[in-house]
């Protein structure tokens, strides 16, 4: 017996050597500490001992038992070492590297300045809302004062969907949708996006409006100057002025072109004034009173006024980009260049 515990003792440090891992140190168990392992295997060998000396072998391979166990628990603490520096050393972080910056997007130029500008009307007390893109003829036509057949169609160049039904060509259509549903007093904002077949370096076929309306007792073309005059220099600074040039929209009267006093050159002339010291920047007007009749407003009681920006054209102002179509090209080069 005392030579056969030898032996185990012997090959199992042996076997104890080459445990490196977890899966070894588990077959280490089970070949020496297992149910049919040769402790227990020793156990059983027992049987064949004189009687009288079975006590005494008992106690050897009881003692034996327990070295083994503690040899295991040893293993096991040392692999438990061992791995855990290994995971240590895979996960280590080295704190003197440069950190991984996290980009920061930024909005488009287009929503950039729609924001501005819905920010500026919105001091001044006003609304949004915002129409269908697929609008039919009566609200983006013919409520608004143009008729079947009237030359003011050919003004813009509009996409069919259907008979009756176009890609609306303004959001002005917005004036009417908001004019059923609300009674005066009325301030609202109509932002969306137009479509026209029109395509060079300052038209595209589709493109960003802003419509707004007021509706109430004595709107005049005093408060419409006056409004747009907060909302140039919102948008342009302190500095600058409007100045109204007669026009014509079938839906105004009287009609306006609005400009801006040059925001480059202070109105002394530039090229980007074209040396004239103003800028067109939007159309506008008193509202038809027959577009308030439309509505079911008595112009002999209500006014109103309405104006049209071109959310594109300010865009292209403002940052000085002078072609339209960068603004759609999607091209991050250009877009990263917009925080504001
Ligand atoms: N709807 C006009 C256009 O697209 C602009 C406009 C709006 C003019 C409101 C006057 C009043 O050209």
């Amino acid at each position: 017996m005392e030579e056969k515990i030898r032996a185990l003792k012997e090959q199992l440090e042996a076997d104890a050597a080459g445990v490196r891992s977890k899966e070894e140190l588990s077959a280490f168990w089970q070949k020496y500490l297992g149910k049919n392992g040769s402790v227990a295997g020793l156990m059983k060998g027992l049987r064949d001992v004189p009687k009288e000396e079975r006590p005494a072998a008992g106690k050897t391979i009881n003692e034996c038992k327990a070295w083994a166990e503690a040899r295991y628990q040893q293993l096991n603490a040392e692999i438990e070492r061992i791995e855990l520096e290994a995971r240590n050393r895979a996960e280590a972080v080295d704190i003197t590297l440069p950190g991984t910056r996290r980009e920061m997007g930024n909005l488009h130029p287009i929503t950039l300045v729609k924001n501005r500008i819905v920010d500026a009307f919105a001091g001044m007390g006003f609304d949004v809302y915002e129409g269908p893109e697929i609008e039919d003829d009566d609200h983006n036509f013919t409520r608004l004062n143009v008729p079947k057949n009237h030359p003011a169609r050919d003004m813009q160049d509009t996409f069919y969907v259907a008979e009756d039904i176009v890609l609306r060509t303004q959001t002005s259509g917005g004036q009417i949708r908001v004019m059923d549903r609300q009674k005066p007093p009325i301030k609202v904002l109509v932002p969306g996006r137009v479509f026209r077949s029109d395509s060079d370096a300052t038209h595209s076929p589709m493109f960003h409006q802003m419509e707004g309306l007021v509706v109430d007792r004595h709107i005049t073309l005093c408060d419409l100057q006056g409004m747009l005059d907060q909302f140039v220099q919102a948008l342009f600074g302190a500095g600058v002025k409007t100045r109204l040039r007669p026009s014509y929209f079938p839906f105004t009267e009287p009609s306006v072109e609005v400009d801006v006093s040059c925001f480059e050159c202070g109105g002394k002339g530039c090229p980007l004034c074209k040396h004239t010291g103003w800028i067109e920047v939007l159309g506008a007007g008193i509202v038809h009173h027959s577009v308030l009749e439309n509505c079911g407003i008595d112009p002999n009681v209500y006014s109103g006024l309405a104006f049209g920006i071109g959310i594109e054209r300010i865009a292209m102002l403002k940052y000085g980009i002078n072609n339209i179509g960068l603004l759609f090209e999607n091209d991050l080069r250009f877009l990263k260049q917009f925080k504001d």
